[in-house]
């Protein structure tokens, strides 16, 4: 049986305005599995959010065909489903936002039940659903307090607990921290990694931040312009990105632009002597950086000056990130760079001394 839990197929959604034709979507194909924590990446104006409405079910496609668990739902510009069928699909998708978008005049509590007022559920049984989604969201006690009484990562707890009041199978978070202080942000992914693991919810991930990507995803879409211009991997895509788009991305999540411009600044690199080259080298899996290192030393007399060193931990695999310069004789260089590609370790020359 397929893991394929949305498949969406060449996906086009056009806005026609009066003087003015919008394709937000442009031919568009995803395959996310079921328990994924799928990431889609991309600026302001990308197309994000009008994918996720066709996930959604509130937006019809142009063109292009779409299957939620295992059902056609849109299909040539219509919708393959009748009004039924479609309400109980999208019981089956939860969504959280940017603005939590809570009844202001309504508890914590009646939040969630307002979710539930379908579900045709008895009251004491509706009662102990809301108080285990409170519970499951860490505010078993806030059931009473109104969201102006909350803190904004309160307030997000409150939209999962509703979010997954009907057990969806999906939850769509569309840019759900960007309002939220860095380590308010941290929490509520650690929340959604853990129901994640703990209901095997899929999890669809609309951010302009890669660093949110890096944190939880396993794999991840990069949109640019309506298009879709890679895919793949978590670890892949952060060890060999290829377009210059997702590069940008990644530097931003990694933290070694800011690193390169200091480096930038030290005398040993700014007056780098003849015999010397600045080095970026990137590497995924076992490879460790330090015995390599070494080698380099042993075999070609090559030393390495390590500037800045990373290393992270990316869907279970450690990637490595490091500034070196390296010095030694024009031959001793050449060999010592063909050891470090041997050895599985990308290496980018920055700079040469000149
Ligand atoms: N209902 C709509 N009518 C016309 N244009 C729209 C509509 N919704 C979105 N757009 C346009 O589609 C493009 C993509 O928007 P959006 O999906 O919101 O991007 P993102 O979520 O990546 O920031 C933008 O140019 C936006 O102005
Ligand atoms: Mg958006």
């Amino acid at each position: 049986m397929s893991n394929v839990i949305i498949n969406l197929e060449n996906i086009d959604i056009t806005f026609y305005q009066k003087k003015r034709v919008i394709e937000a979507v442009k031919n568009v194909s995803v395959q996310i599995n079921k328990g994924d924590i799928y990431g889609i990446v991309g600026y302001s104006g990308a197309g994000k959010s009008t994918l996720v409405r066709v996930i959604n079910l509130l937006q019809v496609p142009t063109a292009g065909k779409i299957t939620v668990g295992g059902d056609v739902t849109y299909a040539d510009g219509q919708v393959k489903l009748s009004s039924g069928q479609l309400r109980q699909k999208r019981q089956k998708i939860g969504m959280i936002f940017q603005h939590f978008n809570l009844m202001a005049q309504k508890t914590a509590y009646e939040n969630v039940a307002f979710a539930l007022r379908h579900s045709g559920l008895g009251k004491e049984d509706k009662d102990q659903k809301i108080r285990q989604l409170l519970e499951l969201v860490g505010l078993a006690n806030r059931a009473d307090n109104y969201p102006s009484q909350l803190s904004g990562g309160q307030k997000q707890r409150v939209a999962i607990a509703r979010a997954l009041a009907n057990d969806p199978e999906i939850l769509i978070s569309d840019e759900s921290t960007s309002a939220l202080d860095p380590k308010t942000t941290k929490q509520i992914l650690a929340l959604l990694q853990d129901l994640n693991k703990k209901l095997g919810l899929t999890v669809v991930m609309i951010t302009h931040e890669m660093q949110i990507v890096k944190d939880i995803c396993n794999r991840v879409a990069v949109m640019q312009n309506g298009l879709l211009i890679e895919e793949g991997s978590v670890l892949d895509i952060f060890s060999n990105p290829k377009e210059e788009l997702t590069k940008e991305f990644i530097k931003t999540a990694t933290g070694i632009d800011e690193a390169l411009v200091k480096i930038e600044q030290q005398d040993l690199v700014q007056n780098l002597p003849k015999n010397a080259i600045l080095a970026q080298l990137k590497y995924a899996g076992t490879s460790t950086d330090e015995p390599i290192l070494n080698e380099l030393y042993k075999n070609h007399q090559v030393t390495a000056n390590i500037l800045y060193g990373n290393i992270e931990i990316l869907d279970n695999t450690p990637v490595g990130e490091m500034v070196v310069v390296l010095t030694g004789q024009v031959d001793d260089l050449v060999a010592a760079q063909t050891a470090i590609s041997e050895a599985g370790i990308e290496l980018t020359v920055l700079k040469r001394g000149v």
